[in-house]
């Protein structure tokens, strides 16, 4: 079965971009297995941790390492990525030598209610994942702009078409 992980760039409780990870997902064909890489409870990570055994670092690490892709669902802050979304695509990367990331194939969507559909996130996460050695999925790019917990017919169909790019993608 192929396994495809999901971050979700928001800790927020009321959260756009976890309601449009949510309507990507509801696309998925039947025979993939989906699960979400929780980000809300890493510790902020520093190599000190490298030589530690921390369960949520061993948790997030394996389940990146087994998936056949990752979603990244991601809001901008300040015109760039999360703190958090950073933190565990820096967990990821370590220790050294055993960066999880290399290869993996990585997709890559953000939303906002502002104009721009956060796209200084989305850029600098392409960015970012690139360095890290991903295989960043390169179009359809999507950032999408006036995002709410609502989300439209037309909406729901593009967001439809890209899920069909990424599973397709992904298996
Ligand atoms: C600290 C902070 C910084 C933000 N900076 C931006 C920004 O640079 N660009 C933008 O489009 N929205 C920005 N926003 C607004 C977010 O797009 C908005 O809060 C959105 O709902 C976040 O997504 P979420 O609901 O999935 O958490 C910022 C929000 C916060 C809390």
């Amino acid at each position: 079965m192929t396994k495809i992980a999901f971050i979700v760039g928001s800790l927020s409780q009321q959260s756009i971009n976890r309601n449009v990870a949510n309507e990507i997902l509801k696309n998925a064909p039947q025979g993939i297995e989906i699960e979400e890489v929780q980000i809300n409870d890493l510790p902020l990570y520093t190599q000190d941790l490298d030589s530690q055994s921390i369960p949520a670092y061993d948790r997030v690490r394996q389940q990146i390492k087994e998936a056949a892709a990752v979603l990244i669902v991601s809001p901008e802050h300040n015109r760039s990525v999360p703190a958090a979304l950073k933190n565990v695509i820096d967990i990821a990367t370590r220790p050294f030598g055993q960066n999880v990331w290399t290869n993996k194939k990585v997709a890559i969507v953000t939303a906002s209610p502002g104009a721009y559909g956060g796209i200084n996130s989305g850029v600098d996460l392409r960015k970012i994942m690139h360095a890290v050695g991903a295989n960043v999925l390169n179009q359809p790019e999507v950032y999408l702009s006036r995002a709410g917990l609502e989300i439209d017919e037309r909406t729901a169909g593009f967001l439809a078409k890209f899920a069909n790019v990424f599973f397709q993608w992904a298996e």
